[in-house]
Protein backbone atom coordinates (compact mmCIF):
# COMPACT_ATOMS: atom_id res chain seq x y z
CA UNK A 1 0.00 0.00 0.00
CA UNK A 2 0.93 3.45 -0.95
CA UNK A 3 0.31 6.70 1.12
CA UNK A 4 0.92 10.35 -0.22
CA UNK A 5 0.54 12.73 2.70
CA UNK A 6 0.15 16.68 1.69
CA UNK A 7 1.31 19.81 4.03
CA UNK A 8 -1.27 22.13 2.37
CA UNK A 9 -2.32 26.36 2.88
CA UNK A 10 -0.82 27.72 5.97
CA UNK A 11 1.54 25.49 7.81
CA UNK A 12 1.32 25.08 11.59
CA UNK A 13 3.11 23.68 14.61
CA UNK A 14 2.45 19.57 14.80
CA UNK A 15 2.50 19.00 10.99
CA UNK A 16 6.45 17.70 11.14
CA UNK A 17 5.07 15.83 14.46
CA UNK A 18 2.28 14.32 12.27
CA UNK A 19 4.67 13.10 9.45
CA UNK A 20 7.34 11.51 11.76
CA UNK A 21 4.56 9.37 13.45
CA UNK A 22 3.10 8.47 10.60
CA UNK A 23 5.75 7.11 8.79
CA UNK A 24 6.74 5.02 11.96
CA UNK A 25 3.29 3.78 12.09
CA UNK A 26 3.89 3.05 7.83
CA UNK A 27 7.53 1.16 9.01
CA UNK A 28 5.85 -1.36 10.69
CA UNK A 29 3.31 -2.38 7.92
CA UNK A 30 4.42 -3.45 4.31
CA UNK A 31 3.14 0.72 3.62
CA UNK A 32 5.01 3.51 1.58
CA UNK A 33 4.86 6.40 2.32
CA UNK A 34 6.05 9.42 0.17
CA UNK A 35 5.50 13.97 0.90
CA UNK A 36 4.24 16.24 -2.07
CA UNK A 37 6.75 19.10 -1.75
CA UNK A 38 5.24 22.51 -1.54
CA UNK A 39 1.26 21.25 -0.86
CA UNK A 40 -1.30 20.35 -3.75
CA UNK A 41 1.52 22.06 -6.06
CA UNK A 42 3.54 18.60 -5.39
CA UNK A 43 0.86 16.54 -6.37
CA UNK A 44 0.61 18.67 -9.83
CA UNK A 45 4.12 18.60 -10.57
CA UNK A 46 4.68 14.90 -9.54
CA UNK A 47 7.44 16.20 -6.96
CA UNK A 48 7.66 14.19 -3.96
CA UNK A 49 10.04 12.31 -1.53
CA UNK A 50 10.03 9.15 0.07
CA UNK A 51 9.20 9.41 3.84
CA UNK A 52 11.20 6.51 5.10
CA UNK A 53 10.63 6.00 8.56
CA UNK A 54 14.89 5.23 8.55
CA UNK A 55 15.75 8.75 6.96
CA UNK A 56 13.80 10.96 8.69
CA UNK A 57 13.91 9.49 12.16
CA UNK A 58 17.28 11.42 13.34
CA UNK A 59 15.68 15.16 12.06
CA UNK A 60 14.46 15.95 15.70
CA UNK A 61 11.22 16.52 13.34
CA UNK A 62 8.74 15.70 16.32
CA UNK A 63 10.32 19.48 17.66
CA UNK A 64 10.23 21.24 14.77
CA UNK A 65 7.66 23.62 13.59
CA UNK A 66 6.89 24.68 10.39
CA UNK A 67 6.62 21.22 8.02
CA UNK A 68 9.55 19.43 6.17
CA UNK A 69 7.25 19.08 3.45
CA UNK A 70 6.81 23.12 2.63
CA UNK A 71 3.07 24.32 2.03
CA UNK A 72 1.54 26.54 -0.44
CA UNK A 73 -1.96 28.04 -0.86
CA UNK A 74 -2.42 26.06 -3.93
CA UNK A 75 -4.44 28.74 -6.15
CA UNK A 76 -5.91 26.04 -8.64
CA UNK A 77 -8.32 24.68 -6.29
CA UNK A 78 -11.60 25.86 -7.50
CA UNK A 79 -10.11 24.73 -11.01
CA UNK A 80 -12.54 21.15 -11.90
CA UNK A 81 -9.81 20.74 -14.57
CA UNK A 82 -6.92 21.00 -12.35
CA UNK A 83 -8.23 18.88 -9.87
CA UNK A 84 -9.38 16.22 -12.27
CA UNK A 85 -5.24 16.23 -13.45
CA UNK A 86 -4.14 15.92 -9.63
CA UNK A 87 -6.38 12.81 -9.65
CA UNK A 88 -4.82 11.34 -12.59
CA UNK A 89 -1.57 11.84 -10.94
CA UNK A 90 -2.21 10.37 -7.69
CA UNK A 91 -2.91 7.32 -9.90
CA UNK A 92 -0.04 7.45 -11.71
CA UNK A 93 2.38 7.41 -8.91
CA UNK A 94 0.17 4.28 -7.56
CA UNK A 95 -1.00 6.50 -4.64
CA UNK A 96 -4.08 4.72 -2.69
CA UNK A 97 -4.54 6.89 0.04
CA UNK A 98 -4.12 10.37 0.36
CA UNK A 99 -3.60 11.73 3.53
CA UNK A 100 -4.21 16.12 3.42
CA UNK A 101 -3.03 18.49 6.47
CA UNK A 102 -4.41 21.83 6.63
CA UNK A 103 -7.16 24.05 7.38
CA UNK A 104 -10.45 25.08 5.84
CA UNK A 105 -9.56 25.83 2.35
CA UNK A 106 -6.89 22.09 1.67
CA UNK A 107 -9.57 20.07 3.49
CA UNK A 108 -12.49 21.51 0.74
CA UNK A 109 -9.64 20.87 -1.66
CA UNK A 110 -9.20 17.09 -0.18
CA UNK A 111 -12.94 16.89 -0.42
CA UNK A 112 -13.21 17.28 -4.09
CA UNK A 113 -10.55 15.36 -4.83
CA UNK A 114 -12.65 12.47 -2.15
CA UNK A 115 -15.57 13.14 -4.79
CA UNK A 116 -13.01 12.74 -7.89
CA UNK A 117 -12.67 9.13 -6.58
CA UNK A 118 -9.63 9.64 -4.65
CA UNK A 119 -9.12 8.05 -1.46
CA UNK A 120 -8.67 10.89 0.98
CA UNK A 121 -7.92 11.30 4.73
CA UNK A 122 -8.05 15.09 6.11
CA UNK A 123 -6.79 16.25 9.05
CA UNK A 124 -7.06 19.85 10.89
CA UNK A 125 -4.13 21.69 10.77
CA UNK A 126 -4.38 25.20 11.08
CA UNK A 127 -3.34 27.38 14.10
CA UNK A 128 -6.97 29.27 13.42
CA UNK A 129 -8.82 25.80 14.77
CA UNK A 130 -11.92 27.07 12.41
CA UNK A 131 -12.48 23.84 11.16
CA UNK A 132 -16.28 23.37 10.95
CA UNK A 133 -16.88 19.43 12.44
CA UNK A 134 -14.07 18.99 14.55
CA UNK A 135 -13.09 20.60 17.93
CA UNK A 136 -9.45 21.00 17.50
CA UNK A 137 -7.02 21.95 14.75
CA UNK A 138 -3.20 21.07 15.07
CA UNK A 139 -0.79 23.88 16.10
CA UNK A 140 -3.82 25.89 18.04
CA UNK A 141 -2.36 25.29 21.50
CA UNK A 142 0.95 26.43 20.26
CA UNK A 143 -0.45 29.85 18.78
CA UNK A 144 -1.89 30.74 22.29
CA UNK A 145 0.82 29.63 24.16
CA UNK A 146 2.96 32.17 21.80
CA UNK A 147 0.22 34.62 22.14
CA UNK A 148 0.33 34.22 26.20
CA UNK A 149 4.46 34.51 26.16
CA UNK A 150 3.92 38.01 24.43
CA UNK A 151 1.13 38.90 27.34
CA UNK A 152 3.33 37.93 29.88
CA UNK A 153 6.19 40.11 29.37
CA UNK A 154 4.11 43.27 28.38
CA UNK A 155 2.39 42.69 31.94
CA UNK A 156 5.77 42.67 33.24
CA UNK A 157 6.42 46.30 31.77
CA UNK A 158 2.48 47.71 32.18
CA UNK A 159 2.70 46.72 36.18
CA UNK A 160 5.84 48.70 36.18
CA UNK A 161 4.17 51.55 34.32
CA UNK A 162 0.61 51.65 35.18
CA UNK A 163 -2.02 53.57 33.65
CA UNK A 164 -1.38 52.29 30.09
CA UNK A 165 -3.67 50.39 27.43
CA UNK A 166 -1.85 47.74 25.58
CA UNK A 167 -3.23 45.92 21.94
CA UNK A 168 -2.23 42.98 21.07
CA UNK A 169 -2.85 41.85 17.22
CA UNK A 170 -3.05 37.87 16.96
CA UNK A 171 -3.36 35.88 13.59
CA UNK A 172 -6.25 33.57 12.69
CA UNK A 173 -7.40 35.19 9.74
CA UNK A 174 -11.13 36.03 9.85
CA UNK A 175 -10.90 33.51 12.69
CA UNK A 176 -11.07 35.19 16.45
CA UNK A 177 -9.89 31.94 18.06
CA UNK A 178 -6.62 33.04 19.04
CA UNK A 179 -7.91 36.71 20.32
CA UNK A 180 -10.31 34.98 22.09
CA UNK A 181 -8.17 31.98 23.65
CA UNK A 182 -6.09 34.99 25.36
CA UNK A 183 -9.37 36.22 27.09
CA UNK A 184 -10.86 32.86 28.02
CA UNK A 185 -7.90 32.24 30.09
CA UNK A 186 -7.66 35.56 31.94
CA UNK A 187 -4.94 36.89 30.22
CA UNK A 188 -6.45 40.24 27.78
CA UNK A 189 -8.81 42.16 29.67
CA UNK A 190 -11.33 42.70 26.15
CA UNK A 191 -10.77 40.63 22.91
CA UNK A 192 -12.16 42.20 20.14
CA UNK A 193 -13.03 39.40 17.39
CA UNK A 194 -15.46 39.52 13.87
CA UNK A 195 -17.81 36.87 15.54
CA UNK A 196 -18.71 39.17 18.27
CA UNK A 197 -18.26 43.14 17.06
CA UNK A 198 -18.70 45.79 18.96
CA UNK A 199 -18.62 49.28 18.70
CA UNK A 200 -16.48 52.01 19.42
CA UNK A 201 -18.10 53.58 21.89
CA UNK A 202 -18.98 50.27 24.11
CA UNK A 203 -15.12 49.56 23.76
CA UNK A 204 -14.43 53.39 25.21
CA UNK A 205 -17.16 52.80 27.71
CA UNK A 206 -15.82 49.06 29.07
CA UNK A 207 -12.29 50.17 29.15
CA UNK A 208 -13.05 53.27 31.11
CA UNK A 209 -14.81 51.21 33.75
CA UNK A 210 -12.51 48.69 33.64
CA UNK A 211 -9.85 51.63 34.86
CA UNK A 212 -12.47 52.49 37.24
CA UNK A 213 -13.14 49.35 38.74
CA UNK A 214 -9.21 49.29 39.71
CA UNK A 215 -7.36 47.66 36.54
CA UNK A 216 -4.03 49.43 36.52
CA UNK A 217 -3.62 48.44 33.26
CA UNK A 218 -5.53 47.34 29.90
CA UNK A 219 -4.80 44.38 27.65
CA UNK A 220 -6.62 43.97 24.66
CA UNK A 221 -6.26 41.15 22.16
CA UNK A 222 -7.47 41.94 18.58
CA UNK A 223 -8.08 39.20 15.49
CA UNK A 224 -6.09 40.46 12.85
CA UNK A 225 -9.28 39.64 10.36
CA UNK A 226 -11.45 42.78 11.65
CA UNK A 227 -8.44 45.04 10.66
CA UNK A 228 -8.93 47.60 12.75
CA UNK A 229 -5.76 47.16 14.82
CA UNK A 230 -4.39 50.79 14.46
CA UNK A 231 -8.22 52.65 14.30
CA UNK A 232 -8.82 50.78 17.72
CA UNK A 233 -5.01 52.53 18.70
CA UNK A 234 -6.25 55.86 17.74
CA UNK A 235 -9.72 55.63 19.66
CA UNK A 236 -8.69 55.03 23.12
CA UNK A 237 -5.72 57.59 22.83
CA UNK A 238 -7.96 60.24 21.65
CA UNK A 239 -10.96 58.97 24.26
CA UNK A 240 -9.17 58.13 27.07
CA UNK A 241 -6.12 60.69 27.13
CA UNK A 242 -4.16 57.43 27.68
CA UNK A 243 -1.06 55.98 26.39
CA UNK A 244 -1.69 53.16 23.80
CA UNK A 245 0.83 50.59 22.89
CA UNK A 246 0.47 48.21 19.97
CA UNK A 247 2.23 44.97 19.81
CA UNK A 248 1.50 43.05 16.16
CA UNK A 249 2.60 39.19 17.35
CA UNK A 250 2.67 38.57 13.58
CA UNK A 251 4.23 35.07 11.90
CA UNK A 252 6.01 34.34 15.26
CA UNK A 253 2.67 32.73 16.11
CA UNK A 254 2.65 30.43 13.51
CA UNK A 255 6.21 29.41 14.29
CA UNK A 256 8.31 27.76 16.77
CA UNK A 257 8.27 23.93 18.59
CA UNK A 258 5.19 22.87 19.04
CA UNK A 259 3.46 22.70 22.75
CA UNK A 260 3.28 19.32 24.38
CA UNK A 261 -0.04 19.47 23.69
CA UNK A 262 0.28 19.69 20.03
CA UNK A 263 2.84 17.22 19.88
CA UNK A 264 0.43 14.83 21.46
CA UNK A 265 -2.45 15.38 19.08
CA UNK A 266 0.08 15.01 16.16
CA UNK A 267 0.55 11.47 17.19
CA UNK A 268 -2.86 11.01 17.66
CA UNK A 269 -4.13 12.52 14.68
CA UNK A 270 -1.84 10.15 12.95
CA UNK A 271 -2.77 6.72 14.49
CA UNK A 272 -6.13 8.33 13.89
CA UNK A 273 -5.37 8.65 10.11
CA UNK A 274 -3.82 5.67 10.23
CA UNK A 275 -6.48 3.42 11.74
CA UNK A 276 -9.11 4.97 9.50
CA UNK A 277 -6.94 4.03 6.47
CA UNK A 278 -6.64 0.44 7.87
CA UNK A 279 -10.16 0.18 8.96
CA UNK A 280 -11.34 1.18 5.61
CA UNK A 281 -9.48 -1.21 3.73
CA UNK A 282 -10.86 -3.70 6.27
CA UNK A 283 -14.38 -2.44 5.09
CA UNK A 284 -13.92 -1.25 1.30
CA UNK A 285 -14.92 2.42 3.09
CA UNK A 286 -14.25 4.95 0.08
CA UNK A 287 -14.61 8.50 1.85
CA UNK A 288 -13.16 11.74 3.33
CA UNK A 289 -12.54 11.98 7.19
CA UNK A 290 -12.41 14.85 9.20
CA UNK A 291 -9.84 13.24 11.95
CA UNK A 292 -10.39 14.08 15.36
CA UNK A 293 -10.13 12.42 19.06
CA UNK A 294 -12.55 9.92 18.87
CA UNK A 295 -13.19 9.88 14.72
CA UNK A 296 -15.58 12.09 13.52
CA UNK A 297 -16.97 10.23 10.12
CA UNK A 298 -17.72 13.74 7.73
CA UNK A 299 -19.09 11.89 4.79
CA UNK A 300 -18.85 8.13 3.58
CA UNK A 301 -20.36 6.11 1.24
CA UNK A 302 -19.53 2.18 0.43
O1 LIG B 1 -3.04 29.43 8.17
C1 LIG B 1 -3.79 30.36 8.79
C2 LIG B 1 -3.01 31.64 8.93
O2 LIG B 1 -1.88 31.46 9.71
C3 LIG B 1 -3.85 32.78 9.44
O3 LIG B 1 -3.85 32.82 10.84
C4 LIG B 1 -3.21 33.96 8.80
O4 LIG B 1 -4.12 35.00 8.61
C5 LIG B 1 -2.77 33.43 7.49
O5 LIG B 1 -2.58 32.06 7.65
C6 LIG B 1 -1.54 34.07 6.94
O6 LIG B 1 -1.27 33.46 5.73
P1 LIG B 1 0.03 33.71 4.89
O7 LIG B 1 1.21 33.27 5.71
O8 LIG B 1 -0.16 32.89 3.66
O9 LIG B 1 0.07 35.17 4.62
Amino acid sequence: MKIGVVTSGGDCPGMNAFILELAKLCSKTDCDLIGYIGGYKGVEENNFIDLNFNSISGMSLGKRGGSILFTGRYENLKDDKKMIYLKQNLNKSGVDWLVVLGGDGSLRAAKKLSDLGIKVVGVPATIDNDVKGTDYTLGFDTAINKTLEVINDIEDTATAMPGKIYIVETLGGDSGNIAKAAFDQGAADIAMIPEMPISDEELVNMVKEKFSNGNKYIIITICEGLKRTMHYSELLQQALNRKVHVTIIGHKQRGGSPTAYDRYMAKQFAKQAFDLIKKMIMGKWFAIHWVKLGIAIYNYFQ
